[in-house]
């Protein structure tokens, strides 16, 4: 009794000494009441109210004397509606936790009258606006947390005034405009997040200050600039985080000495160039080293001594030198025993796979060394990484079988072993890999027959096992694969029917069975894969009339032709609105063509090489049909089949985590911003090439993520940008093997507001003919590591001359190239040729004629005159007998070596010249030096052999347009003259 009077007593004074000063706790209770009401989820605070004393309600914390409000801790409510201006008022409030709800609004300006204020979280919210000026009045707070938000505009300076302040969150925003300098002022700092914003240009020199710093993240902003070199005096630094910007320029030598704690460093995505400093390998703290998708080149460094080290990514990038390199740093990698990802893919590593990555550490979950130029078998012990879940070898020079460790993998996710020479069976363990999402064994040597055991594969998502040697039937089991969303296996030998089960595949998004030897009729539950988007099955025997496909709604491209389908074209395909690709050619379908929907549009639909269609519209050119007799008589009779050659519609193969998304075609528009940001501002440092009608950037999309070449167009017409973009839509449609594939096209306003257009390439990792017939003038980074053999030029050849006899004879219309030249002469992982700039001559010539002829007769392009046709030279129109013309000289150069605008020729001697005056006696005197020695059997008939490809060299490139041969004699002989002196087959899967 006697206490609690004496508290009464206190309390009353208490009391009316806060009076006095025009605060109460009634104050602090009228604010919580009004940041209540504004409240949208008002249950939980159902214990403010009058009944209860304030310092129990709910979250509420008083300070011991005063009983003033000193805490408030909401986090995690469910708390909705907006923030109210009354919660200034709690002027004793030290601890404010709004965290984890859904408060929207902005955040009040009287926030700043909470002085006493040290901990501020409002992160997880929905609130927008910018930060209130009035919020750095708090100068007592020492942790500031607006993480996740909706907050936009910039940081001001005034944050300098926050010299207490520890922890600094303002991660998820959208924040935009520059670091100010001031924030060198907060000295205390000692986590300063800032990633996922808007913010942009240098970070200030003024940073340099925060000694206290040990973690500073700023990744997914557009930062620019150099490697700020603010950091390296941040030698407290632990974690580093600055991937995802603009950053560009060198690391300086003495990195690892300078940031001797770090722990985590991230710089993926950005423009570093130069090497991987090699003290990095002197932090003996470092778990974490993630570089990836930069331009850094020279060798990877050793890894001894960093026994922490959990995540090695240098994917994507110039490192290591072919097959010369060290790749010792891989061994240094066994002394790191916590290692769970290795990710080298995407660079110039090349050399036997070294055995000892098989006694790397037994955590290693993801192992990534595509898209390099490893060579050799993958090693027996594969089997020790027992843990792997995602093993990537896509895209090297791996030979022979897969060894039977590798079935002890059983936690693997992905296998990604496509475009290797990996040959032998597909071994039936694989169906032991419950887990596997993607199998990828395309483009290889496998040969025998598909596992039936693959059906146990229960989870995956994607069965690619096109371009092989695999012979036998579908298994039905793999029909049991409901999960399945990709199934590939185009370019075999399987024969036999396409099971009546394929109906049970529901999620099979892309179906490709193409150039296989399938036959029978299609069957009707194909009708039932709901979510078909790609059914390729030309190239097969299948016959019968086309299925009940009507359900197949979504579907975007159909391919059935060079078949033997038969019956009449199905009316409701016309209502298929997302078709994008219908090609029913080379079948015997008859009857009427239906003239409405897509059928109206003969760019999309191809139907010629079917003897008995009628109808249709004009367009294609087919007779009437005759009155009341819709549907002609079945007539089978023999008709004369011609071949297109092998149309390759391979997808997008280099992404690391294909997705169904990912793995779309690529139909995205894009924008000169994207492609500015994708080249580093088509900087010197991207460019791969110039050539006569433009320049040649390499350049990464992180949308699509995929290395692309961007040709930059030098155009001057103005104008009908959009008649450039449908030429552009048309030519992608042309598609062989042997062309690069034009992905897509840009037309748009540059920054300057000049008009920009670029065409959109896949990137062929091994450069251009000319790179390899002439290494010596090629700067050494960029230098193939050996000379190609005969055959592989032999190869090359025929590749080109193939591509020439589809554009001269097999495309709807004749197409000449008109600038076909080493340069444009591209080679893939394996060796094989693809033509660019294909198409290129004849989208100018529409497009812009004047520049066209401007820029073949400019001084720019003089060093490559020598293969254009002597006739281009007196004012004659491009012609496919030019392109023979350049093709025969190219013949001539790929095996003497020598370039037609070599100095040696002048006047009337010419390349040609030349190599005539030789043959048959001299051909060794003048064939290039470097094939005459590699690669070649003891006894080799070098000289019989150089001189037929010579002599067809010659037969091309005829003065007269029409002594000179056909393409399509040029390829049958050169493929007669490969099959004489060489008798195994290509080693590599052509
Ligand atoms: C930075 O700190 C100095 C001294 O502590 C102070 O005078 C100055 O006003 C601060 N700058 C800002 C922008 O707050
Ligand atoms: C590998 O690690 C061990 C243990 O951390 C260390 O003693 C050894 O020196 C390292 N090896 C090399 C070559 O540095």
């Amino acid at each position: 009794m006697r206490s609690m009077r004496l508290f009464l007593v206190l309390a009353f004074n208490a009391l009316m000494l806060l009076e006095a000063q025009g605060f109460t706790d009634e104050t602090d209770k009228q604010a919580l009441l009004e940041f209540k009401s504004q409240v949208g989820e008002r249950v939980i605070l159902s214990s403010w109210n009058h009944s209860f004393p304030l310092c129990s309600w709910e979250g509420v914390t008083c300070g011991s004397k005063h009983k003033r409000v000193t805490r408030l801790d909401l986090g995690e409510l469910q708390l909705g509606g907006v923030i109210s201006p009354s919660i200034g008022n709690l002027s004793f409030l030290v601890w404010l936790n709004l965290s984890d709800n859904s408060f929207g609004g902005t955040i009040p300006q009287e926030m700043g009258n909470l002085f006493r204020l040290e901990t501020l979280d409002m992160g997880s919210n929905f609130l927008e606006g910018g930060i209130p000026i009035g919020l750095y009045n708090c100068s007592r707070l020492y942790n500031l947390r607006l993480a996740s938000n909706l907050l936009g505009g910039g940081i001001s300076s005034e944050i300098g005034s926050l010299t207490k302040l520890v922890h600094l969150n303002f991660y998820e925003n959208n924040l935009e405009g520059k670091l100010p300098a001031s924030l060198g002022n907060l000295t205390s700092l000692q986590r300063l997040l800032l990633p996922q914003n808007n913010l942009e240009g240098e970070i200030p020199s003024e940073l340099a200050k925060l000694t206290q710093i040990y973690s500073l993240h700023i990744y997914a902003n557009n930062f620019s600039g150099v490697f700020p070199p603010a950091i390296y005096n941040l030698s407290s630094l632990k974690r580093l985080g600055i991937s995802y910007n603009q950053f560009s320029g060198r690391l300086r030598p003495d990195f690892g000495i300078l940031l001797p704690n770090l722990r985590n460093f991230i710089m993926g995505r950005n423009y570093l160039t130069g090497a991987i400093p090699t003290t990095l390998s002197n932090i003996s703290t470092l778990g974490r080293l993630e570089m990836n998708d930069n331009s850094l080149t020279g060798s990877i460094p050793t890894f001894w001594k960093t026994p922490n080290l959990k995540s090695l990514l240098l994917g994507t990038n110039f490192l290591g030198s072919d097959s010369s390199g060290s790749l010792e740093f891989l061994t240094s990698l066994t002394n790191c025993t916590m290692l769970e990802m290795l990710g080298i893919g995407h660079n110039r590593l090349g050399g036997d796979l070294p055995i000892s990555i098989t006694n790397m550490s037994a955590k290693l979950i993801r192992l990534g060394l595509q898209n390099n130029h490893f060579s050799g078998r993958i090693p027996h012990g594969i089997g020790n990484l027992i843990n792997l879940q995602k093993l990537i070898l896509d895209q090297n020079m791996l030979s022979g079988p897969l060894p039977t460790s590798l079935g002890k993998l059983l936690d693997l996710r992905y296998l990604g072993l496509f475009s290797n020479r990996l040959s032998g069976e597909i071994p039936a363990f694989i169906g032991n890999f419950t887990m596997l999402e993607t199998l990828d064994l395309s483009n290889n040597s496998f040969e025998g027959f598909v596992p039936a055991s693959l059906g146990n594969c229960s989870h995956l998502l994607e069965l690619l096992i096109g371009d092989n040697k695999l012979n036998g039937t579908l298994p039905l089991e793999i029909m049991n694969i409901q999960s399945l969303l990709r199934l590939d296996m185009s370019r075999n030998s399987l024969f036999g029917s396409l099971p009546e089960d394929v109906g049970r595949l529901k999620n099979l998004v892309t179906l490709s069975l193409e150039n296989n030897k399938l036959s029978g009729q299609l069957p009707q539950t194909l009708g039932t894969c709901l979510s078909m988007g790609v059914l390729y099955l030309q190239g097969n025997l299948f016959d019968g009339a086309i299925p009940d496909i009507r359900g197949l709604v979504g579907v975007k491209e159909v391919d059935l032709s060079n078949n033997n389908l038969s019956g009449s074209i199905p009316e409701y395909l016309a209502n298929f609105s997302k078709l994008e690709y219908l090609n029913l050619s080379f079948n015997n379908f008859e009857g009427r063509v239906p003239m409405d929907g897509i059928f109206q549009n003969t760019t999309i639909l191809s139907i010629f090489g079917n003897n008995d269609l009628c109808g249709g519209i004009r367009g294609f050119h087919l007779k009437p049909c005759p009155p009341q007799a819709p549907q002609a008589e079945t007539k089978h009779s023999s008709r004369l089949k011609k071949v297109v050659i092998g149309v390759s519609r391979k997808k997008n193969k280099q992404t690391n985590d294909p997705t169904p998304s990912t793995l779309e075609v690529f139909h995205e528009r894009i924008s000169y911003g994207d492609l500015r940001n994708a080249t580093n501002g088509f900087s010197a440092s991207n460019m791969v090439g110039s050539g006569s009608f433009g320049t040649v950037f390499k350049a990464f999309l992180p949308t699509e993520n995929k290395i692309v070449a961007v040709k930059v167009l030098n155009l001057q017409r103005r104008g009908a940008m959009k008649s450039f973009m449908a030429e552009c839509e048309s030519l992608k449609d042309t598609r062989h093997r042997n062309l690069v594939k034009l992905l897509t096209a840009c037309a748009s306003i540059d920054f300057q507001g000049n008009e920009f257009r670029a065409l959109i390439y896949e990137f062929m990792s091994n450069g251009s003919l000319d790179m390899w017939l002439h290494p010596e003038e090629v700067e050494e980074i960029r230098r193939p590591s050996r000379t190609l053999t005969l055959f592989e030029r032999l190869n090359i050849a025929i590749d080109v001359a193939s591509v020439l006899d589809y554009l001269h004879v097999h495309s709807h219309e004749p197409i000449a190239h008109c600038d076909l030249k080493p340069s444009n002469v591209l080679l893939d992982d394996d060796l094989t040729a693809h033509v660019s700039d294909f198409g290129l001559a004849r989208l100018l010539l529409k497009f812009d004629q004047k520049s066209f002829f401007n820029q073949l007769s400019s001084a720019g392009v003089r060093g490559t005159i020598g293969y254009a046709a002597p006739e281009y030279g007196t004012g004659g129109h491009p012609s496919i007998h030019g392109d023979v013309y350049s093709f025969g000289v190219l013949l001539l150069e790929m095996f003497t070596g020598k370039r037609p605008t070599n100095e040696l020729f002048g006047g009337n001697f010419t390349l040609h010249r030349y190599t005539k005056s030789a043959l048959p006696e001299r051909v060794l005197d003048i064939a290039d030096e470097s094939i005459l020695h590699i690669g070649l059997r003891v006894g080799f008939p070098i000289a019989e052999c150089l001189t037929l490809v010579l002599e067809m060299g010659l037969r091309c490139s005829e003065e007269s347009p029409t002594n000179r041969l056909a393409t399509s004699e040029a390829a049958k002989e050169l493929i007669s003259i490969r099959e004489r002196f060489f008798k195994t087959r290509r080693t590599t899967r052509r």
